[in-house]
């Protein structure tokens, strides 16, 4: 039988990395933050002093570098980039990226490799649509924006990265909005996804009714 996959999609500051990574948690399973690579990817951009228009040098370099997930820490070539990754400037910046089709294209083997014994869940924007088409539960994960403003606004000061609100909310319209529009993969609710709304729900109910979801299906 396949590996199975659950897919988690939705907006920025929705929650669903966080809801992924304890759904994968109580499974027993691996977790993909796809996010993560786009945001290595501008990492590596910014290391090597790449220009965001670059399409064709930002697809070799993100054919070329080497990443691993260990210890809790992202390393990119080596070098531990972890504090890099969650900055909203590299949010921003990955966004740009993502825009790109070389680079998904390149990214796109990268993230099927995760798939493995016993599952897999996968959070990002094409989990469901893209990446994993074949998953067997997909979720459109999303809250409302000004809950993800909190969320994202607390995620920040929590990190000693200090923010102020309506930047935060600025920032997250925009992203979503370039995320929605762009030609490929663009961020949308599919509608072989079930949506769940978690702007009045706590993470724990919301890895509740992933589970419950997955267990009528399984
Ligand atoms: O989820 P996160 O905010 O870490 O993702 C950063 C950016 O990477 C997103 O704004 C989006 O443009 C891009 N992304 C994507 N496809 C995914 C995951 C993330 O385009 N599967």
């Amino acid at each position: 039988a396949p590996v199975p996959v659950i897919a988690i999609d939705g907006p920025s500051a929705s929650g669903k990395g966080t809801v992924a990574e304890r759904v994968a948690r109580e499974l027993g399973w691996h977790y993909l933050d796809s996010g993560a690579l786009y945001r290595l990817v501008a990492v590596a951009a910014a290391r090597a002093g790449l220009s965001l228009d670059d399409e064709g040098r930002l697809a070799e370099t993100c054919a070329a570098m080497t990443i691993e997930f260990r210890d809790g820490k992202a390393w990119l070539d080596g070098i531990d980039a972890s504090e890099d990754l969650r900055s909203e400037a590299t949010g921003i910046a990955a966004s740009k990226v993502a825009a790109y089709p070389r680079v998904r294209t390149v990214l796109l083997t990268r993230q099927r490799g995760f798939r493995r014994l016993p599952g897999l869940v996968a959070d990002g924007r094409d989990m469901g649509s893209v990446v994993f088409p074949e998953a067997r539960l997909k979720v459109f994960l999303t809250a409302a924006l000004p809950v993800r403003a909190e969320r994202r606004h607390k995620q920040l000061m929590e990190k000693g990265m200090y923010a102020k609100m309506p930047d935060v909310v600025e920032d997250l319209r925009r992203r979503d909005e370039r995320d929605a529009t762009r030609p490929v993969a663009p961020l949308r609710h599919y509608s072989d996804a079930l949506f769940l709304d978690t702007s009045g729900m706590t993470a724990d109910a919301a890895v509740a009714t992933i589970l419950g979801w997955w267990r009528e299906r399984s």
